[in-house]
């Protein structure tokens, strides 16, 4: 790692005056949530202390600097609080994808932590929700000013905090920027952990920066799926679909109601309130068109849907339930790489490689970070991703050098290096194309 660091011109010390008036939108003095909010707001002891160090001036910075390669994956080490606020000059609304996957305030003694105990502040107790969203909300502030406008956030999360999130991101993103609540079905065992219910899901909130720019998303269709279109020609692989349009009767187009003839000269009128194209599109697009017997033998009028539109394979609309991987894939993945468990409960790599793709059409080069990486996860999920379908994604990732107990793996940082890593050289090795990869650290001030 070259033993250069750099410290960017701040705005915060250079920008601003005491009264917050002058300097870059970026680091406001005094910042509020921007838009007028009158949905309901999540107040805790805390939140307004939390809310300002998103916009104090970083402890440190980051070694190597500034140039950041952006055609290169970037594994920075360092808290994400404080790596956030020195990438965001040179990263604001740059960022296509964020996918983060924060501690789960579950109470859990883990490798890294996971308890936001209890705890009293003078006079006051505060909870352990309190805690947890002191934590997370300075970071979610500046998540959102790294989103480009066509920009998308995932966070994966369980019951123990999904109510706070959801209420929090409502005020950050607008309600009106919600896009989903994904329900993942993390197992399928049955066991104890619950005497009423026992839980299978976690969940995966998604927003916009700006519902309006984010593109619709879109995955391949399941192989059922391809196998539904069982007839080819010239054009390639097509099903058959009826030319009588169903679904709730509305008041029929005129234009849309005409006799056609059958091979044989048999008048068919349409079966249902309306056909799909006018006449006109009928007679162009003839080669579309089959006029064939069912299976009671009576004239039906069919048009071919192609696999292909355009060059491109069709693609079909995600679900807001998602059962494809479980925790147990992830787990198997990590003692695939590493031959042992060094993180608890790392994603399947399947479920953010999904999500990414998504909202990243194929082939793109959109910057996807993720600043609690763990083990490295997305960065596996972005290297595949681009592996697949020529895309040329890079992924940034943060975490903080947490020790652990592991001789070859000093922190949790250097078990997302060393995944990052392998899973270039995997691909390497299977004639794929990487992107280089560039380790960052953050020094600390003190
Ligand atoms: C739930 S784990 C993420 C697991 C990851 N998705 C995977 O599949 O391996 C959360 C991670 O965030 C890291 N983390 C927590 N607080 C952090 C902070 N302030 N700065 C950087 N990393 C942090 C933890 O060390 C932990 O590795």
């Amino acid at each position: 790692m070259a033993s250069q660091g750099f410290r960017l011109s701040p705005p915060w010390k250079s920008g601003y005056n005491d009264s917050g008036t002058k300097g870059t939108h970026l680091y406001p003095r005094r910042h509020t949530i921007s838009r007028e909010f009158e949905g309901t707001r999540l107040i805790w002891p805390g939140r307004a202390l939390s809310e300002k160090k998103a916009f104090e001036a970083p402890k440190g910075f980051l070694d190597p600097g500034p140039n950041l390669d952006l055609r290169s994956h970037l594994l920075i080490e360092g808290d994400n609080l404080e790596v956030l606020k020195l990438l965001l000059p040179i990263l604001a609304e740059q960022i296509r994808i964020i996918y983060i996957d924060p501690p789960y305030n579950t109470g859990n003694r883990m490798l890294y932590h996971d308890r936001y105990s209890k705890r009293s502040a003078g006079s006051r107790v505060i909870d352990r929700h309190d805690n947890w969203l002191s934590m997370i909300f300075p970071r979610l502030l500046l998540a959102h000013r790294f989103l480009k406008r066509d920009g998308v956030l995932f966070v994966s999360i369980d019951d123990h905090e999904v109510h706070h999130l959801r209420t929090l991101m409502d005020e950050i993103f607008g309600e009106e920027n919600f896009v989903s609540m994904i329900t993942w079905r993390k197992k399928v065992v049955r066991g104890r952990g619950n005497r009423h219910v026992l839980p299978q899901t976690e969940y995966i909130l998604v927003y916009a920066r700006e519902i309006s720019a984010l593109p619709a998303f879109s995955e391949p269709l399941s192989l059922e799926m391809r196998k539904a279109y069982p007839h080819a020609d010239e054009k390639g692989p097509y099903k058959k679909i009826p030319f009588a349009k169903s679904g709730t009767r509305q008041s029929p187009r005129p234009n849309l109601l005409y006799p056609i003839t059958a091979p044989d000269g048999t008048v068919i009128l349409c079966p249902t309130h309306q056909w799909r194209w006018s006449r006109e599109t009928f007679e162009r697009r003839q080669d579309e068109i089959l006029i064939q017997k069912n299976r009671h033998g009576r004239w039906t009028v069919y048009t071919k849907q192609y696999l292909r539109e355009e060059g491109k394979e069709r693609r079909k609309t995600p679900e807001s339930y998602y059962d494809r991987v479980t925790t147990t894939d992830g787990t198997r993945e990590m003692k695939e790489i590493f031959g042992e468990v060094l993180l608890d409960f790392p994603k399947p790599s399947r479920l953010i490689r999904d999500l990414i793709g998504w909202a990243s059409p194929p082939g793109s080069s959109d910057l996807v970070m993720d600043f609690f990486a763990g083990s490295g996860t997305t960065g596996q999920a972005v290297l595949e991703l681009n592996h697949e379908d020529g895309g040329e994604r890079s992924a940034i990732l943060v975490q903080s050098g947490s020790p652990t107990a592991y001789p070859g793996f000093p922190t949790i940082w250097s078990i997302c290096r060393e995944r990052v890593c392998r899973t270039r050289q995997r691909i390497l090795t299977e004639g794929g194309n990487p992107l280089p990869v560039s380790e960052i650290r953050m020094v600390s001030d003190t």
